[in-house]
């Protein structure tokens, strides 16, 4: 009896969805064509300000309106609306955790209050692949590698859904610089395409199921990305077995409406009336089938069922949210030097340079800003741990901070601007004296930097990749004044991606790494630089020595065209070699590699097993910690693959793992699956597994794997 019940219970929601495609017969074109348009921004009820947008209701067909709110850092609400949401670390850091229970529970903390809100769906995660480190997004993106991206992405994903709000990934696909976002072509080779640019977003479609996407606003080898057919259904549904809605980026250019239904979008956002005209128009003149338009109001419906629990606006609980940023911003910070100055020692005064130290750069701009309740500042939080901070310091850069932010604000000058831009407040120079005094009476000196950046600007070298002048006096004028004391400096980076660290990382003591770390940053750059907690966040990109060692360095608006090269399209001259594919391969040395990050601990790995099954590659190995604190420890497995005929990386992510808090003396066997399928290359219009032996490298920093183990695959079915 219980059993019928379950059934009946599991099929309802089927049988609700399968109603819905009955009343899409009986629909007139107009209303099929006013379902697919989202409503514009002008009609948004007040109370919904900060919704990025909505879906048109359908009342007489049973069909909700849902919200859709930005961003990739939480619920982004407007700046004016007096409700605050969550700031959490960007995806840059949740990446650096290596850990995929991490982005779940980041997701899950989004979705809570997503639904608290009354949203329905969610326009993230953002897991364009990190090509170039200029470009304005890489903040809210995750890798520079499709598999850590992808799986980091999908876990996020399924924490939203749970909810009863959809994720919504994005920006499919190629979105990888903002500089004529709207038109620029990504030219791009079938292999990379596969292997890289699609890659991310197709482990996050297998394994999470997105209930929407967002197609993204460029051209793909000559066509928008909007209006691909082969892309948007061929490969997205019939391939992956996507079942969710495609909404198409804010249209900030004119698209071929009728191409961009017919290819696949279910939805096209923000929603313009005359593309209401367009629609109908299309399918009276039979340039558009008519099937088309139902399957996407079918589908439409089907987005209603899973995301359109009714729910009103409310009050989410922020400390769900506040505990869980925290968590994130320790887990995602990476320890980048540390050469015996931490963990500090509690107590005793700090001289905090810089102006991040006193303003946080909590999450970036554009979409992906969010405004919290609050911003834990770095300063304030060894304030409140009995840590005296350098009064004279103190006094200066809050005067500085008050004052420049007034400036910027009456002479309206802000850096990214898009309405939503942040105002990003240059260093000030000091005076040696001011250093030498501070040196003279704090024990030791923080030196915080900072970087901003947001969609539509992609970033500068000057200034901005490469420190300014300024900052460079700042970082060796302390160091100096410091050293010369026989007192020790960390550096600490609150930035957007990477910068350049090769030319100063050996002049402070430490460095410690936490991109943007959300609202609870301060307190987490606290807990880590005291080993109240240990790192164990791991980068997910390269920092190159320089930025013209970047394989696409050439190949990026990076000198800031209007036109041409790199404006009206982009050659990803570099293949699949992206990152650390194009670092290991080439032998090109680099400052830090992809996968590196220090602890307070020391780990080793004994025990490698490789069990060979029909379809993947289990690989075990016992992870020890062998120091004298508890942490954790991020696993990698690069795979070395014959050629078969093809050109091959030296090495590549296909598994990763990361332990649970290891006491001193703990260990844990970490198994991984590596599906014989992943080991393919795309060539010639399919997927080739070449036959041959294996390497397996495991560690996770790419440069320094610490065992290894070989096998031998024959076919692969
Ligand atoms: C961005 C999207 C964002 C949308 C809605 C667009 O300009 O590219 O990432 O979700 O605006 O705010």
């Amino acid at each position: 009896m219980n059993r019928i019940l379950v059934a009946i219970l599991l099929l309802l929601p089927l049988r609700l969805a399968s109603e819905v495609p009955h009343g899409v017969k009986s629909m007139s074109v107009e209303d099929k064509a006013r379902a697919v348009v989202g409503l514009q921004r002008k009609l948004f009820p007040p109370t919904n300000n900060g919704i990025a947008g909505r879906t048109a209701p359908l009342p007489q067909y049973g069909l909700p309106t849902l919200a859709l709110a930005d961003g990739t850092a939480g619920v982004r609400l407007s700046r004016t609306a007096p409700e605050r949401s969550t700031a959490f670390p960007d995806n840059n850091a949740l990446a650096s955790s290596w850990d995929s229970s991490l982005a779940w529970e980041a997701g899950d903390a989004v979705g809570y209050e997503a639904f608290g809100y009354g949203v329905g769906v969610m326009l993230a995660p953002g897991i364009n692949i990190i090509r170039n480190p200029l470009c304005g997004r890489d903040f809210e993106y995750f890798s520079e590698d499709p598999l850590l991206a992808g799986r980091l992405a999908a876990a996020y994903v399924r924490g939203i859904q749970g909810h009863s709000v959809a994720a919504c990934p994005k920006h499919f696909t190629c979105n990888n610089q903002e500089t004529n976002r709207g038109r620029v072509d990504a030219r791009v080779d079938e292999r990379a395409f596969r292997e890289i640019y699609l890659k991310c977003f197709e482990i996050c479609v297998r394994e999470s199921h997105p209930w929407a996407l967002m197609s993204s606003y460029n051209q793909v080898n000559g066509t928008p990305a909007q209006e691909q057919y082969d892309i948007l259904t061929g490969l997205l549904r019939d391939e992956w077995g996507f079942d969710g809605i495609v909404m198409t980026d804010w249209s900030i250019v004119e698209h071929n409406t009728a191409a961009q239904i017919h290819a696949g979008n279910e939805l096209l956002m923000p929603g313009l009336d005359r593309q209401i005209d367009d629609i109908v128009e299309a399918v009276r003149s039979g340039v558009l089938p008519e099937e088309d338009l139902d399957k996407a109001v079918e589908r439409l419906f089907s987005l209603a069922s899973r995301a359109g629990t009714p729910r009103e606006p409310g009050h989410p609980d922020l400390a769900r949210g506040a505990a869980v940023s925290r968590k994130a911003a320790t887990e995602g910070a990476v320890l980048l030097q540390n050469n015996g100055m931490l963990p500090l020692t509690e107590g005793g005064s700090a001289a905090f340079f810089g102006v991040r130290s006193y303003d946080l750069i909590a999450t970036g701009a554009g979409s992906g800003y969010v405004k919290p309740a609050y911003i834990s500042q770095i300063y304030s939080a060894f304030k409140d741990a009995g840590v005296q901070p350098d009064a004279e310091l103190e006094e200066l850069y809050l005067k500085y901070v008050a004052f420049t932010e007034a400036d910027i604000r009456i002479n309206e000058k802000v850096k990214i601007h898009l309405g939503i831009g942040l105002p990003f407040i240059p260093e000030m120079p000091l005076s040696r004296t001011l250093i030498d005094k501070a040196a003279e009476r704090d024990d030791y000196a923080v030196v915080a930097l900072g970087r901003s950046a947001g969609e539509g600007v992609d970033r500068s070298l000057k200034d901005d990749y490469y420190l300014s002048e300024t900052e460079k006096d700042l970082v060796s004028g302390v160091c100096e004044a410091f050293h010369a004391k026989g007192k020790k400096v960390v550096v600490v980076l609150n930035i957007c991606g990477v910068i350049e660290t090769s030319s100063w990382k050996d002049l402070p003591d430490a460095i410690l790494n936490v991109w943007f770390p959300g609202q609870e940053g301060g307190v987490a750059v606290l807990d880590l630089l005291t080993g109240r907690a240990n790192p164990s966040g791991r980068l997910p990109m390269t920092f190159a020595n320089d930025y013209f060692d970047y394989p696409s360095a050439r190949d990026f608006p990076y000198d800031h065209p209007t036109e041409g090269r790199n404006y009206d399209y982009t050659d990803y001259t570099e293949g699949i070699y992206v990152g650390y594919r194009h670092f290991c391969t080439r032998d090109v040395p680099v400052c830090w590699p992809f996968g590196y990050g220090l602890s307070y601990t020391s780990f080793s790995y004994s025990g490698v097993k490789v069990k060979k099954g029909k379809t993947a590659l289990t690989v075990s190995v016992t992870v020890k910690n062998d120091g004298g604190r508890s942490g954790k420890e991020a696993v990698g497995v690069y795979v070395s693959a014959p050629s078969g005929g093809l050109s091959k990386p030296a090495m590549e992510l296909k598994a990763f793992a990361k332990t649970g808090e290891l006491a001193p003396g703990a260990s844990e066997v970490v198994t991984m699956e590596i599906p014989l399928s992943s080991l393919s290359s795309f060539s010639g219009g399919k997927w080739v597994t070449a036959k041959g032996e294996y390497t397996l490298h495991i560690g996770a920093d790419a440069s320094n794997p610490v065992a290894q183990a070989k096998v031998s695959i024959k076919s692969v079915k």
